[in-house]
């Protein structure tokens, strides 16, 4: 079986769509830095599979330790997660979130296509949307982005499609997320974010658990059914499986395609408490607070694209996103 690099391989995604390849009889070779990653996520991969994986610990950007993976490994694929994902950092510190995201990711290039292994799967994001005009949003809206995080995104996409028009060798899924949340369904591999979490079901969870005494519910008067903003909540095991249909698609098409990746559905900030504490069992206290700096009232996805070419489509509903990100917070109240 075909043998998949994947960079950032031990953080939240990574871990999931590992467990899925090793699953699906791929063999899986990690490059990851643990800048924000416990190696326990993939100890307990390998537990759970009962297979294992090559774990490289190294950076993207140390070309010397690339090729050498790649003299080592004979790599079919790469399906490239790693990077920087934090929006209001990136606005602290543009120059590093270049660096990892946009350097990284044509260093990483570089020796890809010195090896002749021309075949990435890269990790993007519905940031690349901005504010949308029409939801749900197509692959074929306007892509704008008003964060040196989404604007990465923009950058590494073009570069990809760069890349691809130069050298019909190379062969390029841009994969769209939509808003991850999940963890596998046994609770032993999760979302693990580092001090208070930015986004709101590692925050719900921790409220849950007694780690913070409330949710601030960022505005509830957008122009939507509740006034709370909404977004497509996708569970992070579609997600991962979506990486795999398109590793399946780049064996058998050329060129460089984004897909959407979300259920289609739009659920708000009300909907998930809701969900969550109807599902689970546990309340969720919360206040009303002003409008987040630079959210956007409405937001999901038309993931037609990725159902007629990738064949994927999302199966997982909140019911179940809610239940399985309060699996792993209440299993692992401290994370790994
Ligand atoms: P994560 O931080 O859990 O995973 C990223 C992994 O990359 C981590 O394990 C980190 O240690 C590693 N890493 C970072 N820089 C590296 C480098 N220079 N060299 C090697 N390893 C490095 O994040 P995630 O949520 O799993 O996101 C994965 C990808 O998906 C990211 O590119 C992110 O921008 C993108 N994405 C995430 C979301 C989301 O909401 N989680 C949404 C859209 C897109
Ligand atoms: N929210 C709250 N309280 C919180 C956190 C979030 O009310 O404590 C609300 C937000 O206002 C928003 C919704 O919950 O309405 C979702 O917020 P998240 O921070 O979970 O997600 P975003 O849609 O803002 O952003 C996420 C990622 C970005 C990515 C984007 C699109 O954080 O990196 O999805 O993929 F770019």
């Amino acid at each position: 079986m075909a043998k998949i690099l994947v960079t950032g391989g031990a953080g939240y995604i990574g871990s999931h769509t590992c467990l899925l390849l090793l699953e699906s009889g791929y063999d899986v070779v990690v490059l990851d830095n643990l800048s924000n990653a416990s190696e326990a996520a993939l100890r307990r991969v390998q537990e759970m599979t009962g297979k294992t994986l090559d774990l490289v610990v190294g950076d993207i950007r140390d070309t010397s330790a690339v090729r050498a993976l790649f003299a080592q490994h004979s790599i079919d694929s790469v399906i490239h997660f790693a990077g920087s994902k934090a929006v209001g950092e990136s606005v602290e510190q543009p120059m590093a979130y270049y660096d990892n995201n946009v350097v990284g990711t044509l260093r990483l290039c570089e020796v890809m296509a010195e090896v002749g292994c021309k075949r990435i799967v890269f990790s993007s994001s519905a940031t690349v949307y901005g504010d949308p005009d029409v939801v749900p949003i197509p692959e074929t809206a306007a892509l704008r982005t008003s964060n040196p995080y989404g604007q990465t995104k923009l950058v590494i996409e073009q570069m990809l499609r760069e890349i691809a028009n130069a050298d019909p060798e190379w062969r390029v899924s841009l994969l769209r997320y939509f808003n991850p949340i999940g963890a596998h369904p046994s609770g032993r591999i999760g979302e693990n974010p580092n001090g208070i979490p930015n986004n709101l079901m590692p925050y719900v969870t921790q409220v849950a658990v007694g780690k913070r005494p409330h949710l601030s519910v960022y505005g509830n008067d957008y122009s939507t059914p509740d006034g709370t903003g909404v977004r497509d909540y996708i569970h992070v095991m579609d997600l991962a499986a979506g990486h795999i249909k398109a590793v399946e698609y780049l064996a058998q098409h050329s060129g460089a395609d984004a897909f959407n990746l979300g259920t289609g559905v739009g659920c708000s900030v009300m909907d998930v408490v809701n969900t969550f504490e109807r599902v689970n069992g546990v309340p969720i206290p919360y206040q009303i607070a002003p409008r987040r700096a630079g959210d956007v009232a409405s937001y999901f996805a038309d993931p037609t694209k990725a159902t007629q070419l990738l064949g994927w489509q999302a199966k997982l509903n909140l019911e179940d996103m809610v239940r399985d990100s309060w699996a792993w917070q209440s299993a692992n109240p401290n994370g790994y």
